[in-house]
């Protein structure tokens, strides 16, 4: 549904995308992961048509950004940042305004089903300008709904909300894919991309560092990690038999401390302690952690 190709933005003389290289596919939701000022808002935009890429190649949608005349040609639904609305106009009417201000004009069933889906329906005819931050995030997904489109781009519709607020958008937008549509989310909240996303892809300063389906960085890169510390420094021959063995994928060493990785998911512990206590080595302290999504991006951010 995306593919972008050496994406490149610079603003005047400010070098802000160096050359992203993404991928949506049809049907999926993607993560779309960096921290502030990396870039995420700014390849969003040229993705919704709203701004011109200074080199490279997006085809949304099956059309080219770069070759739109207008925005809307591209039939996504784009939630912005910050979405503005008018602060008079009920929920109700601005859905009606915006929803009739080109072709298809939508029905009042159709505004009511979409209040319903976002739970603003008891709120519809309240003013915008009172409403709450998340009430706010809720009628900005309800108009990127308006076109019924088959993607949807939406510019970190969870942040800035309290958990339950959060949990309400991320149910929307698996619903989203249980209808079929395609996502793509920005977010810096790493457990909302775990919890719901197929893909992740990472931004770093303008460039996407890692590209890849949860499940596989679930599976190859959230793997246990074993901190020991032994009472003396070992023999180097014993690293050596450490290294060699075929579940220990990654050991470290430092004097008394080693930090073991396994590809052993569960049960390598005791297999572990059995090797110290066969060569009569006295261990003064042994853990188990798990690295999560957060350690992994922080990785990804601050260079390996
Ligand atoms: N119109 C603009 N003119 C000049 N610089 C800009 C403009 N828009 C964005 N930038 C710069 O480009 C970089 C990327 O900004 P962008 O808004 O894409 O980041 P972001 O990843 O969305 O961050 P955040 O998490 O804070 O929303 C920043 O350094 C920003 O200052
Ligand atoms: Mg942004």
């Amino acid at each position: 549904m995306i593919r972008v190709t050496n994406l490149h933005k610079k603003f005047n003389t400010y070098h802000a995308l160096k050359g992203i290289n993404m991928t949506v596919k049809k049907g999926e939701i993607y993560g779309f992961i960096g921290r502030n000022g990396a870039g995420k808002s700014t390849t969003m935009n040229i993705l919704a048509g709203l701004s011109r890429p200074t080199e490279g190649q997006c085809i949304v949608n099956g059309k080219d950004v770069s070759k739109l005349r207008h925005p809307s040609e591209l039939a996504i639904g784009y939630l912005p940042e910050d979405p503005k609305f008018y602060a008079w106009m009920t929920a109700r009417e601005t859905l009606d305004y915006l929803g009739n201000s080109g072709d298809n004009p939508m029905t009042k069933e159709a505004i009511n089903d979409i209040l319903d889906w976002v739970s603003l329906n008891k709120d519809a005819d309240r003013r915008v300008g009172g409403y709450s931050r998340g009430m706010r995030q809720r009628l900005g997904i309800a108009t990127a709904l308006i076109k019924d489109p088959e993607l949807l781009i939406l510019d970190e519709p969870s942040s800035a909300l309290d958990p339950e607020g959060r949990s309400d958008v991320l149910r929307l937008i698996t619903e989203l894919k249980q209808m079929g549509k395609t996502i793509l989310f920005s977010t810096h909240i790493l457990s909302d991309v775990e919890r719901v996303c197929d893909t992740v892809g990472i931004i770093v300063d303008g460039r996407l560092t890692m590209q890849r389906p949860l499940a596989k960085v679930k599976r190859e890169m959230i793997v246990p990690v074993y901190d020991i510390v032994l009472e003396e420094p070992p023999n180097p021959w014993l690293l050596e038999a450490l290294r060699k063995h075929p579940k220990i994928s990654h050991l470290s060493s430092k004097e008394t401390v080693l930090s073991v990785t396994t590809s052993e998911p569960e049960h390598f512990s005791l297999e572990l302690m059995t090797f110290f206590a066969s060569h009569r080595m006295e261990v003064s302290s042994f853990s188990r952690r798990k690295p999560d999504l957060e350690d992994i991006f922080l990785k990804e951010v601050n260079g390996k």
